[in-house]
């Protein structure tokens, strides 16, 4: 048995002149969910495409169970359930129509799919929409048919590309407590997502995406180790925010000062310290300080340190 789930080695492609991934490596361990967490654009449904086999990489490889998926893609596959980042489902046919449709690809016939659908219709709480066409339904009611589709043939893993984007809260609550679910049950779940809190709450590590690069992984808390716990103050002044983050830069104990959305970003490991000194420059500068927000350190302040910008621009 293979060790790890997934496991991809050196992947890069471009697209023309764009490189969409630029030589990424991580591992997905067997029973963990596994999250990559990135801004737009950042190269994370390229990894997924490729790694799923429906694009191939320019150089590089990736591993599913144990499985090539260059040189054992129908073994890779079937160990595998994806979810896409944009819904494919037939919206003239109904969700229980879709979900048979889909098991009969994955090979499924007669009673077995029967049952299997009725299974996965109830796991992702649609038993009583199922007579419904996709068409009437919700943007987060599709997405969860989408989840019921990929996990239709009982993969070992299972690949969910930014399910929650822009979809309901209960819906969204709902794909959530299910990824638990389903890595109780002992899958193994490929996760991605620009939302850091999602990222906190169900992975067991974190790889950080950004322009095609991991830039960091590990656990959350050693991502957050690893830039030093610092804190983050939020702070909106009376003027303009960059003439503060410049003043700020040159203040004891910041390690960094940006303007993110109209406000200044600061970071420093130790705010009980710098927020007066802020003050006292700001005093200096002739500008207020209209409002203090102080962060704990997160994901967020470990992206904004690696990379000088927010994961949400
Ligand atoms: N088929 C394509 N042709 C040309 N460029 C592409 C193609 N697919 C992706 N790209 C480019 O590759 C880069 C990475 O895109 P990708 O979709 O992998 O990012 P992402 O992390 O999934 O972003 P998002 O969070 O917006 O879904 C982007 O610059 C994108 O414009
Ligand atoms: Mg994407």
């Amino acid at each position: 048995m293979a060790e790890n789930a997934i496991e991809v080695r050196e992947l890069t492609k471009a697209f023309s002149d764009v490189v969409a991934v630029g030589g990424i490596s991580f591992e997905v361990r067997r029973g963990e969910v596994f999250s990559l967490l990135g801004p737009n654009g950042a190269g994370k449904s390229t990894a997924i495409s490729i790694i799923s086999g429906l694009l191939r990489p320019d150089s590089g490889d990736a591993l599913v169970m144990g499985h090539s998926i260059l040189k054992e893609s129908m073994a890779a596959r079937r160990c595998l359930g994806v979810v896409p980042q944009e819904v494919a489902l037939y919206s003239d046919m109904s969700a229980r129509e879709n979900l048979v449709f889909w098991g009969r690809m994955y090979g499924l016939s007669g009673k077995d799919l029967e049952a299997r659908v009725d299974e996965m219709l109830a796991a992702v709480g649609l038993a009583e929409r199922q007579k419904g066409r996709i068409g009437t339904f919700s943007g987060g009611m599709k997405r969860r048919v989408n989840i019921a589709a990929a996990l239709l043939h009982s993969p070992a893993v299972v690949i969910m590309d930014e399910p929650t984007v822009g979809i309901d809260p209960q819906s969204r609550r709902h794909i959530l407590d299910h990824v638990k679910e389903l890595n109780r049950q002992g899958m193994s779940v490929l996760y991605t997502t620009h939302y850091m809190e999602e990222a906190e709450e169900l992975s067991n590590r974190i790889a950080i995406m950004d322009k095609g690069k991991v830039i960091a992984s590990g656990t959350r808390d050693e991502l957050v180790r690893m830039v030093g716990e610092q804190a983050r103050v939020d702070l909106a002044v009376t003027g303009e925010p960059d003439k503060a983050a410049e003043a700020w830069r040159k203040v004891t104990g910041v390690s960094r000062a940006t303007v993110e959305q109209g406000r200044v970003a600061v970071l420093a490991a130790d705010a009980d310290a710098v927020v007066p000194r802020l003050f006292e420059s700001a005093a200096q500068a002739g500008f207020h300080i209209s409002s203090v927000d102080i962060k704990e350190p997160n994901l967020e302040t470990v992206f904004l340190s690696l990379t000088g910008r927010a994961l949400r621009d």
